[in-house]
């Protein structure tokens, strides 16, 4: 073996061992041996958590793309490194080889400096899951600038909020896009976020519905004829190891979403490795992760992971209900997957709808199952094992975040053993703990607390783009020398972690994290509403859905309640987007407070999950009467 491949459960004892023990050797020998650098690092690792300040492979120069495309070129040219699936059945997929890809996001690559951009400058990316996508975010790495991409299901508001926060002065974008058998105005979308976003000169639109779209003079062009003219070579700028490589969004307690940049050499050796392993990718394999790229699953581990081993990746435009809910495994039969990457909320969806659209597809080239973004229940474990794995695929349940760049905490198939609704064991170089609320580690097994790391390693998030003291407060202030995840969790018996949920106000819906204080912004702006507060209950598909509690103004005349629902879901899909919409809202009288004025979420969380029993201490509240009010109106 060598220590980037690990093929056994002694392996993985030993590789782990020897990151924790000497973590500088091992780190620096894997990126020696398997990475393509321009020049050599003076140091593999400084860090001091109090600042934070982490840096890895201090001195090294590199172009990330040269270890994702032109390394390949000679051995791998012909071979296909994206495959894409189109949202519409009856159009052909499309295999894009990596000399293909090399030549893309070349000529891509010359069309941004064409327009101006140069390293470190800001590109935010909204378009669709086309080959476009991936594209543009590798012609930004190719020459420096630092991508953003922001998901296309988000809002105009909260893209303008994403343009702004980092001063993009180009949006790389589409006239619209597929979505089952919907289209989406993306051109509209940017139009109108556009319209307060003054720093943006440039707008690239790719086509892909054709609609009927306008362009603005001397802003907006087409993306297709600047690509025809483009030369198809382009030199890769030469990156320090702690280059910015991309910023992306994700959500925070408070506050507006935080802007988690990655940098350039870390993340690329960490993605690379941990996708390596965790799907156990041979050369000839055809890997599939169902998330997007606005996500950063996809950007890990649909783009830059698999690249960068040489590996073939589908990337699938449309949703796994249409045509119907077979589309997954017909696309498996199709393409002959054979490690398959999705979400647990797809997989409960798919669930409920039985075993028959699975059966009758040919999924016998599976070989690996992986989940990621929130807890798998067991039935959607066992499902997922049975049904689609006929118990024969290893699922790696793997538990990460944006922040930390790549897989933290994973079984290995056929080395680590899964156990249903655990994500396991810490990969090499990780070293999680728990702890107190406190902040002291509490060691040996069967014991629960706060998930933290307590040593840095290459994928994590170096800052919050301009924002270095919310990164120091958010995730290394609470527990001392330790990255706060801001997960709970508990290890079993023999050292399995189980990731048991959020400790914070962030809650994940459908794999999504949502903070619960923009989206009770956005409602609170309605003109009838004088405060709410948003908690999660339970869902048997997206895990988590939102129930709001809201009291109106007493100046309000209500007589159709119905229509206020609708109006605050609208408020929140306009400032968030249709992912942040409430399931249940709840007008109340008042909301459970209390004596300094804090809302009392923990009553409200149990009310909204049907326990409406043991409340706990209800003493300290102001106003105690409204809880009973609250109970009995409860949705
Ligand atoms: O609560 C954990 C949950 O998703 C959060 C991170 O969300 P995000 O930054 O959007 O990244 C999602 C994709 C990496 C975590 O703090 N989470 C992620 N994976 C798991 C999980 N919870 C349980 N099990 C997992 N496998």
């Amino acid at each position: 073996m060598s220590d980037y491949h690990i093929t056994s459960f002694d392996d993985y004892k030993k590789v782990y061992t020897k990151s924790i023990s000497n973590p500088e050797s091992f780190w620096e020998t894997l990126a020696e041996e398997n990475f393509l650098w321009r020049k050599k690092w003076n140091k593999v690792v400084s860090w001091d958590f109090s600042k934070p300040e982490i840096k890895w492979f201090e001195g090294a120069q590199l172009n990330i793309t040269e270890n994702c495309l032109d390394r390949h070129l000679e051995q791998r040219g012909n071979k296909t490194a994206l495959i894409f699936e189109p949202n519409n059945p009856d159009e052909p997929a499309k295999h894009i080889s990596y000399r293909e890809l090399h030549e893309q996001v070349c000529r891509f690559a010359n069309v941004l400096k064409s327009r101006g951009i140069k390293k470190g400058d800001r590109v935010c990316i909204y378009v669709p899951m086309i080959p476009e996508l991936a594209v543009s975010v590798l012609a930004c790495a190719r020459i420096g600038a630092v991508h953003s991409v922001v998901f296309a299901g988000f809002s105009a508001n909260a893209l303008a909020m994403r343009i702004n926060d980092c001063d993009c002065s180009m949006v790389i974008t589409c006239d619209g896009s597929f979505r089952g058998n919907k289209t989406i105005d993306l051109k509209g979308i940017v139009d109108e976020a556009l319209q307060n976003c003054p720093g943006v000169t440039s707008v690239l639109v790719a086509k892909r519905i054709n609609s009927d779209i306008k362009l603005k003079e001397g802003r907006d062009e087409w993306l297709q004829p600047l690509l025809d003219k483009a030369a198809p070579v382009c030199p890769a700028e030469t990156m320090e190891a702690e280059d910015p490589l991309f910023i992306l969004y994700t959500s925070g307690s408070t506050g507006k979403p935080k802007g988690m940049v990655h940098t350039t050499a870390g993340y690329m050796v960490y993605t690379a490795y941990t996708f390596k392993n965790v799907f156990q990718y041979s050369e000839n394999d055809v890997y599939w992760c169902t998330a997007d790229i606005g996500w950063i699953t996809g950007h890990s581990y649909i783009v830059y992971g698999p690249l960068a081993n040489g590996a073939t990746t589908v990337l699938f435009e449309g949703v796994p209900s249409y045509p119907d809910f077979s589309r997954f495994w017909q696309i498996v039969a199709k393409h002959k997957v054979n490690q398959f990457y999705t979400a647990p909320t797809a997989i409960r969806a798919l669930a409920k709808q039985g075993v028959a659209f699975v059966e009758g597809h040919d999924v016998s080239s599976l070989k690996v199952l992986g989940t990621v973004g929130e807890p798998i229940n067991d039935e959607a474990w066992h499902w997922y094992d049975e049904t689609v794995g006929k118990k024969k695929c290893p699922i790696v349940d793997t538990w990460w975040q944006t922040e930390t760049g790549g897989i933290m905490i994973t079984s290995l198939p056929g080395i680590i053993p899964s156990k249903p609704t655990f994500a396991t064991l810490a990969f090499p170089g990780i070293q999680a703990c728990l702890v107190n609320e406190e902040g002291e580690e509490i060691k040996g097994n069967n014991v629960d607390g706060r998930l933290c790391i307590k040593f840095p390693w290459p994928g994590m998030a170096r800052t919050i783009w301009g924002d270095h003291q919310r990164f120091k407060d958010t995730y290394f202030t609470a527990f001392n020398d330790k990255y706060f995840t801001g997960d709970g969790a508990l290890r079993d018996a023999i050292g399995n972690y189980r990731i048991t949920g959020r400790v914070d106000d962030v809650i994940i819906v459908s794999g999504h994290n949502l903070g619960t204080a923009p989206i009770e912004d956005a409602i609170n702006e309605h003109l009838n509403v004088a405060e709410s507060a948003i908690v999660a209950f339970p869902h048997d598909i997206k895990g988590n859905a939102l129930y709001g509690f809201v009291t109106l103004k007493e100046s309000a005349e209500i007589e159709d309640f119905e229509a206020i629902r609708g109006e605050i879901n609208q408020l929140i899909s306009k400032q968030i987007g249709a992912i942040a919409k409430l399931d249940k809202i709840q007008f109340t009288s008042e909301l459970p407070k209390t004596r300094s004025g804090k809302i009392m979420r923990r009553i409200l969380r149990k009310i909204a999950c049907g326990e409406t029993e043991n409340l706990g201490d209800t003493s300290t509240l102001l106003n105690p009467e409204v809880v009973e009010e609250i109970i009995q109106q409860r949705l």
